[in-house]
Formats: structure tokens, C-alpha cells, sequence
């Protein structure tokens, strides 16, 4: 068994942005800038957009979080949305979710510029990555592409068989498979015997957060195991949604958690931060 690093590859990822920043600032003089919605008080969401801050710090990118309380209204954040997309600093917006109950998600993630949805959770963008043409990937399943590509494993003709269809991991994720001439199966919390679909994997994907959901028995010896859950036990240690220690006995690669997938998201974040960056400075030339 090997372990697919994503710690080490998310370092080498972003040592190379970087340089793309500083040539970028040398030439334009722009620097990348983020901005992220944080509403409430989620310890997790408040966890990742910290990590997101911090990751901005260490490229030389400008950032700005705007903390709303869990109260506030639609009108407020589209009105924040609305100032974020004519602010010619900010070239990625991002809004950290789950977002309240009152709130309607879908009104929100539409409001984004498309040329600044650094998530990819536009519908513009969505549609972009389902008819594979180019645009703004979501960042967890455009790492696990990347982390997979730096093992050279291919996933042309393989059966890959993606557990969790939300919009932000397991549909994305499907679709880059698929783009990818994966032969892909989607399984969700509706699926009648999973281990029946686990089984046929030659590379399987798991992202619904379940601590432990897929054990031994579910897969197939030599299998490929890309785990995209991050849950945290009650002693507080973090995990993954994959039995770590029998699952990797058996399968040739895995990615570990802390380690494997989440480093590759944070990554991908400053990669399409700076994508959108360079984009915008073409369009001022
Ligand atoms: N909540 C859980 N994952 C994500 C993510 O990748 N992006 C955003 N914006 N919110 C999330």
C-alpha cells in the first residue's frame, strides 16, 4: 500500500503559485485577492475559511473575510455579493456553507460573478464542467484529479464509483471522472446495498461524512481509495469516512486524514484564485 500525499504535493502546488503571483504583480502589478462570506458560528466553517485566510497569507494574496451573524438577512449578503463583484481587488469570491436555514442558498451562489466563483458552484460553472469546457472546477474534487494525476494513475476505462452526490464533492467529482473517460457509477444515501457497488471499484471515492462507513468488506483487494471525509471523533482526533487502518491493508493506494484530499482542496483554492486573477488582468490589458 502507498499513501497518496496530499500534504507534499499541496506544498510543491504551492510554491509554484507563488511564483505565478510574484511574475503576475512583476508584470500587471496585481495581486490575487479572496474574499470570503462567514456566516455564523460553525466551529468547522469557521476552522476552513481560517485555513483558507491563512493559505492566502503564505501566496502573497489579498484577503478579506466578512463574518455575518447567524441571523442576518438575504438582502445583506447580496448586497455584500453585489459590492464584492464590482470590487476590482477581489478577483475570487467564496461563501463559506452551510449558510442558515433563512437563507436561500441557491439565490445566493447565483448571485456571483461567474469569472469570480472561485468554488465553481455557479450553475454557469456547473454547466461549463458537465459539458467539459473550461471554467471554475470545485476545489476538493479538482485536488483529488491533480493528486491522482502526480501518481500517474489513470482513470481512463477504470470503474470508478464515486459514495456522496452533494453538489460541492460527489456530483463535481463525477463529472471530472467522467470528463476523464472513467466509467462511473454514484452512489448516495439512497442506494440499495452500497457494498454491492463498493465492491466494483477499481478506484473509489468516498465523501458523505460517516466515520467509517466503508470497511474491509467493501473493497476489492488492489483497489484505489481516495478518502474525501473529514469528521472528527469524540476524543476530537480527525478522520476520514474509511477504516483506515483495515481498509489500507488491503488496497494499493489511499490518501490519508489529515493529509490526503484536504490539503489539495486549500490548494486548489489559491490555484483558481489565480487563475481568476490572471484572467481579469487579460481582460484590463
Ligand atoms: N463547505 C464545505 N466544503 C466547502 C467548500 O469547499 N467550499 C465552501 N464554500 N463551503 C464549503
Amino acid at each position: 500500500m502507498q499513501l497518496l500525499d496530499g500534504k507534499a504535493l499541496s506544498t510543491k502546488i504551492e510554491a509554484e503559485i507563488v511564483n505565478e503571483a510574484k511574475n503576475l504583480k512583476n508584470k500587471t502589478g496585481l495581486v490575487p485577492g479572496l474574499a470570503v462570506i462567514l456566516v455564523g458560528q460553525d466551529p468547522a466553517s469557521a476552522a476552513y475559511v481560517k485555513m483558507k485566510k491563512k493559505a492566502c497569507d503564505r501566496a502573497g494574496f489579498y484577503s478579506v473575510t466578512h463574518e455575518m451573524p447567524n441571523d442576518i438577512s438575504q438582502s445583506a449578503i447580496e448586497n455584500t455579493i453585489k459590492m464584492m463583484n464590482n470590487n476590482p481587488n477581489i478577483d475570487g469570491i467564496l461563501i463559506q456553507l452551510p449558510l442558515p436555514k433563512q437563507i436561500d442558498t441557491t439565490k445566493i451562489l447565483e448571485l456571483v460573478e461567474p469569472s469570480k466563483d472561485v468554488d465553481g458552484f455557479h450553475p454557469y460553472n456547473v454547466g461549463r464542467l458537465t459539458t467539459g469546457l473550461d471554467g471554475f472546477v470545485p476545489c476538493t474534487p479538482l485536488g483529488v484529479m491533480k493528486l491522482l494525476d502526480e501518481y500517474n494513475i489513470d482513470v481512463k476505462g477504470k470503474n470508478c464509483v464515486v459514495v456522496g452526490a452533494s453538489n460541492i464533492v460527489g456530483k463535481p467529482m463525477a463529472s471530472l471522472l467522467l470528463n476523464a473517460n472513467a466509467t462511473v457509477e454514484i452512489c448516495h444515501i439512497f442506494t440499495d446495498d452500497l457494498k454491492k457497488h463498493t465492491l466494483n471499484a477499481d478506484i473509489l471515492f468516498v465523501g458523505v461524512g460517516v466515520i467509517n462507513l466503508i470497511k474491509e468488506d467493501m473493497v476489492k483487494d488492489g483497489a484505489i481509495i481516495v478518502d474525501i471525509g473529514i469528521n472528527r471523533t469524540d476524543d476530537g482526533k480527525l478522520v476520514g469516512d474509511v477504516d483506515f487502518e483495515k481498509v489500507s491493508k488491503k488496497c494499493s493506494y489511499i490518501t490519508p486524514v489529515p493529509g490526503g484530499v484536504g490539503p489539495m482542496t486549500i490548494a486548489m483554492l489559491l490555484s483558481n484564485t489565480l487563475k481568476a486573477a490572471k484572467a481579469h488582468a487579460n481582460e484590463r490589458e
